[in-house]
């Protein structure tokens, strides 16, 4: 089975640390979005992936040398200006060779979907197109689908305004298409699956179903849902174990090689430690994810947050509910809060405080 994964957004709703890193390739426990999404598609009998690339397309080449990931083969097409969702799944599959029927997802969804469950209603239902439905409870902030018992699309209605929602179930961003889906989409256009194209084959009275799960399922492109993600990953909702070669030392602590934990550091679970991470005494952890070679130095606190490889969390700084960038640096008793993210090899200068903000270079009191 062949699947396009559209990795080509800018994920604008998690800079500035997609300012350096594709979302797709940003890390949750330490491991690679888009890997953990390769695996759960292998895992569903999907070999063979095309990357439908814009943004920073270099980097994902980089992070795959070698054209495959955990048993799946890579393609990558790369748009010349982006193309809108259904522009983009048209141009990947056409520079792919797909010719039958294929399996679509966001790059930024993560599910344990049982994705051939799926591929099965699909086939039930003679479907030209089935959609993954999910349960949110503002689904405002997505494609709204109403069915009919069997799971026919009634309508779609992409982002409709908060309160005017007709149900709760929204698009899962994971799809089974038929390419006669792609025969309308013109080439070199922007066109929008979700706005365009599903809408014109209800107007068309073709064969557009859904089916709901209540699977897990998370679209990480915020900064909450990012940390989010980590939280959900450490508890196990999405598989054990959270990361590759990780162990669980204490219940809920979890570590990838011994970590350099000084006496009287406090690890309250759910806690992530990656290879050669640095714990200085006195310091307290709780829902925290800490990189490779990531130093939280003495009387540090770092609350449901994500400390990414080779930062540094100064003497009791603290970090909450907030997202510290890779080699990035808070300083001596800084604060920093409430969905902060500080940038790759950003700095925050000792003493300062910071809620909702985002760092791209440097913060400071001058
Ligand atoms: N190649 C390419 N080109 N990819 C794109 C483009 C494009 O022009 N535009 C967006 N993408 C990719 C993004 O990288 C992301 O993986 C995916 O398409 C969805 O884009 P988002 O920007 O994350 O959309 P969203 O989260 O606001 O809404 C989408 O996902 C929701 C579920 O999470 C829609 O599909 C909604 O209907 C859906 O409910
Ligand atoms: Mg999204």
């Amino acid at each position: 089975m062949r699947a396009v994964v559209l990795v080509g957004g800018e994920g604008t709703r998690l800079r500035p640390l997609t300012t350096t890193v594709p979302k797709p390739l940003l890390p949750i426990v330490g491991q690679a979005f888009l890997e953990r999404q390769l695996s759960w598609l292998r895992s569903h009998g999907v070999d063979d992936v095309v990357l439908s690339l814009g943004y920073l397309p270099d980097a994902f080449q980089t992070h795959f040398p070698d054209a495959q990931c955990d048993g799946v083969r890579l393609h990558y097409a790369t748009e010349p200006y982006p193309l809108g969702t259904a522009g983009a799944i048209r141009f990947a599959a056409a520079s792919a060779g797909i010719d039958e029927r294929f399996v679509v997802c966001n790059g930024d969804v993560l599910t344990t979907l049982d994705l051939s469950a799926l591929l099965a209603f699909h086939v039930e239902r003679a479907a030209e197109a089935t959609i993954h439905l999910t349960r949110v409870d503002d689904p405002s902030a997505f494609g709204v689908v109403p069915t009919h018992d069997d799971g026919e699309v009634k309508a779609f209605v992409e982002k409709p305004p908060p309160g005017a929602a007709p149900t709760d179930w929204i698009n899962a961003g994971t799809y089974v298409l038929e390419p006669s889906v792609l025969d309308d989409v013109p080439p070199d256009l922007t066109v929008s699956i979700e706005r365009e194209t599903f809408p014109r084959m209800l107007e068309e009275g073709r064969r557009l179903f859904a089916h709901g799960t209540d699977d897990y399922w998370l679209d990480i492109g915020t900064p909450d849902k990012y940390l989010q993600a980590h939280l959900d990953v450490l508890a196990g909702r999405v598989g054990f174990p959270p990361a590759p070669g990780a162990i669980e030392i204490d219940p809920g602590i979890w570590v990838v090689a011994t970590p350099d934990v000084a006496a009287g550091a406090v690890l309250t679970p759910p806690v992530f430690l990656d290879a050669d991470a640095v714990v200085g005494s006195g310091a307290h952890l709780s829902g925290a994810s800490v990189g490779v070679g990531a130093v939280i130095e003495a009387g540090a606190h770092v609350e449901n947050a994500v400390v990414a490889d080779g930062a540094r969390i100064g003497p009791d700084a603290r970090v909450i509910d907030s997202i510290i960038g890779p080699g990035a640096v808070v300083e001596d008793s800084a604060v920093v809060l409430d969905h902060s993210i500080v940038g790759a090899r950003a700095r925050v200068d000792a003493g300062l405080a910071l809620a909702g903000s985002r760092v791209e270079f440097s913060a400071g009191a001058s």
